[in-house]
């Protein structure tokens, strides 16, 4: 079959279990022969890199981008700035140093892989459903102009990586993307380095298919930047159902099809491309078989439905 990659321009990705790239050969060989670009799942996390401050461990986050360069991937940096998976010596410190403990963090990660990272999620999941920003220490103790901030310092650090805003529930029309949207507009009239908006994309069968989700990448897109698909999956209750994978399938088509037809939409990536390693059934009580290959890297009807090779 032609592989995903080899059907689109677009970045073809996939979200990468650190462990399972160094212990499963199997595993290796379909993310080098499907896809062109690799997220690491949560090796380049804050707390992953930096579990007390100054005692780095770059273990994880070098193996990945090092599989990246050997097999001409190109690497989605994730992610510089979330509230989860930080560091609990973040939590104790007064705002004159959680601010340079953020700077000094954007500097000593976007520099360590300068030019090695494509693009950089500078920061995720930045605002509530409301559309209100999101109640977290940066938030708090920084005030409004910590993002703005950070992508400063990541430009600074590598002028070459395109700065993304990564966030889920962002595929329609609601108040979260429409400030996203509103904020990425004035952050661009500021002149600040911001050059994309990722949308998560974890979708579900028991909910409708976004409405006008082709739409609202655009109107992302008529901003002036780019926009990508950042960590597709859409999970289904378990056991899986042949009715189940159909609908799933659809889901899969409509995605990569609303990506094919927006042209600054980018990059297709999937947060992981097997059910032998997704973060659903450990999220999500009873919910699974969310990825494009089941857990024996077979394709499943999703896959065969976005590639009109099979
Ligand atoms: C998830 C990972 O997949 C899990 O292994 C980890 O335990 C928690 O984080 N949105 C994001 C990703 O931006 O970083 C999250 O990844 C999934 C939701």
């Amino acid at each position: 079959r032609t592989p995903l990659k080899d059907l689109t321009d677009n970045h073809v990705g996939s979200a990468v279990n650190a462990s399972a790239l160094a212990n499963e050969a199997d595993y290796r060989s379909v993310l080098t022969s499907e896809f062109n670009s690799v997220t690491a799942e949560n090796a380049m996390k804050w707390s992953v890199v930096e579990p007390n401050r100054g005692q780095y461990d770059w273990s994880g986050a070098d193996s990945v981008v090092n599989y990246a360069q050997r097999n001409g991937h190109s690497v989605r940096g994730h992610t510089l700035l979330w509230h989860k998976q930080r560091p609990g010596w973040l939590d104790n410190l007064s705002a004159s140093e959680l601010r340079s403990a953020v700077k000094d963090h954007i500097t000593t990660v976007v520099n360590r892989y300068e030019g090695e990272i494509r693009a950089w999620d500078v920061v995720n999941e930045v605002f509530d459903s409301d559309g209100t920003r999101r109640d977290s220490i940066f938030q708090r103790k920084l005030g409004d102009g910590w993002i703005a901030d950070a992508f400063r310092w990541a430009h600074q650090a590598d002028p070459s990586a395109e700065l993304y805003i990564n966030d889920y529930n962002t595929g329609w029309v609601n108040d979260k993307s429409n400030a996203i949207h509103d904020l990425v507009s004035s952050l661009r009239q500021r002149g600040v380095p911001i050059h994309g908006v990722g949308f998560q994309t974890h979708l579900s069968i028991d909910y409708s298919f976004p409405g006008g989700f082709q739409s609202n990448l655009q109107r992302f897109a008529d901003l002036g930047v780019d926009v990508a698909i950042t960590e597709a999956d859409v999970r289904m209750t378990l056991p899986a159902t042949d009715s189940e994978l159909t609908t799933q399938a659809d889901y899969y088509e409509r995605i990569w099809n609303a990506c094919e037809a927006v042209s600054r939409c980018v990059e297709f990536t999937t947060w992981g491309y097997t059910d032998r390693h997704s973060w659903v059934p450990n999220t999500f009580d009873g919910q699974g078989a969310a990825c494009l290959f089941d857990d024996s890297l077979n394709p499943k009807p999703a896959y065969n439905r976005i590639n009109p090779s099979i």
